[in-house]
């Protein structure tokens, strides 16, 4: 009999497809957000699961799902997914890095523009039947071009936002993150190494693309915020939690801060509701890696490492983009 895996989310059929030439497959066709108890139910006899960011598998969920050998998700970040734990009970983890690199930063450089130059706001103003006239500095914005990108953050889609900045609008990149860039890539991204706080005063438009951990749980909050120009902006397409939303909602409506860009939020899907009260924000609901090409590249790749992980398709054994392969490592 073949192994049984589940998808824990609607995905593309053509996906299924690929998952069903190997597996006994069980789908969520309505594509509901199920309890934890219910995953755990469903996950019984499973060898395989097919995840996005919004499943939590932590020690619980492993500990009652014994027959699990593989956490397949199409995420990039996986704080959704106890790694250590799962590598404890020598459970294979896999996450979907570079396919969403290009897509997920034309989308960031897009919220950080739409924020600089007030389109949500005029939109709706616009949409209110409230333009009669022109005038001088309706919806005057901040420049994008020539001012100052700072980025927390600076991996893959944190360099790739960069590149945006500095090649396609003449800005001036400066950066913080633990590690910094090799000088190579530095000079290629116009880019500059500063200490957190510093990238905090200089930035004309700060993005923010740091992995949600304990370590950067709210690493934008109330003394971060004091730093900013009262002309800046904000971008977070991180994760929720790594700004803190009430004191980004309380900065914008006191105008410390011109504007903010939120595709994540603390607690989404529900929104802080003082955020959904300022003008000065462009709200999106987690859509960042959301062109079609690229959500079939991640869910594909999630596929390829379900397949390869469980001992079958082109990479058996080695799964393409594995955070712990020790674990397929005979002991
Ligand atoms: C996804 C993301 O939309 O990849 C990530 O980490 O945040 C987004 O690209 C989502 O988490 C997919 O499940």
């Amino acid at each position: 009999m073949s192994q049984a895996v589940l998808i824990a989310r609607r995905v593309f059929p053509e996906v299924v497809e690929r998952l069903r030439e190997h597996f006994t497959v069980e789908t969520n066709e309505p594509d509901e957000v199920w309890p934890q108890a219910e995953l755990i139910r469903r996950l019984q006899g499973k060898a395989g699961v097919f995840v996005t960011g919004s499943e939590l598998i932590d020690a619980t969920l492993l500990a009652a799902c014994p027959d699990l050998k593989a956490v397949c998700s199409m995420a990039v970040g996986y704080n959704n997914i106890d790694l250590p734990a799962c590598t404890a009970r020598r459970v294979l983890v896999s996450n979907a890095p570079d396919v969403l690199t290009e897509t997920t930063a034309d989308f960031g450089f897009a919220l950080m523009m739409a924020t600089a130059r007030r389109i949500s706001e005029s939109e709706h103003f616009l949409r209110r039947g409230e333009w009669t006239k022109w005038s001088v500095d309706m919806f005057a914005g901040s420049d994008v071009h020539g001012a100052t990108l700072g980025v927390l953050g600076m991996g893959r889609i944190g360099q790739a936002i960069a590149r945006r900045g500095a090649l396609g609008f003449g800005m001036k990149v400066v950066y913080h993150n633990r590690t910094k860039l090799d000088d190579s890539i530095e000079v290629a991204l116009r880019a500059r190494w500063l200490a957190k706080d510093d990238v905090l005063r200089e930035a004309d438009h700060l993005v923010i693309v740091v992995p949600y951990s304990a370590a950067s749980h709210h690493l934008v909050g109330e003394a971060e915020l004091a730093l900013m120009k009262q002309t800046a902006t904000l971008t977070n397409i991180a994760r929720g939690g790594v700004v803190d939303d009430a004191a980004l909602a309380r900065a914008l409506r006191e105008r410390r801060i011109a504007a903010a860009g939120l595709d994540v939020f603390e607690g989404e899907p529900g929104v802080h509701p003082e955020l959904l009260q300022v003008p000065n924000v462009v709200l999106t609901p987690h859509i960042a890696s959301a062109s079609l090409p690229t959500r079939r590249a991640m869910a594909n790749l999630a596929v390829d490492n379900l397949l390869a992980a469980l001992g079958t398709g082109p990479h058996k054994g080695k799964p393409p983009t594995a955070l712990n392969p020790a674990v397929l490592s005979p002991t």
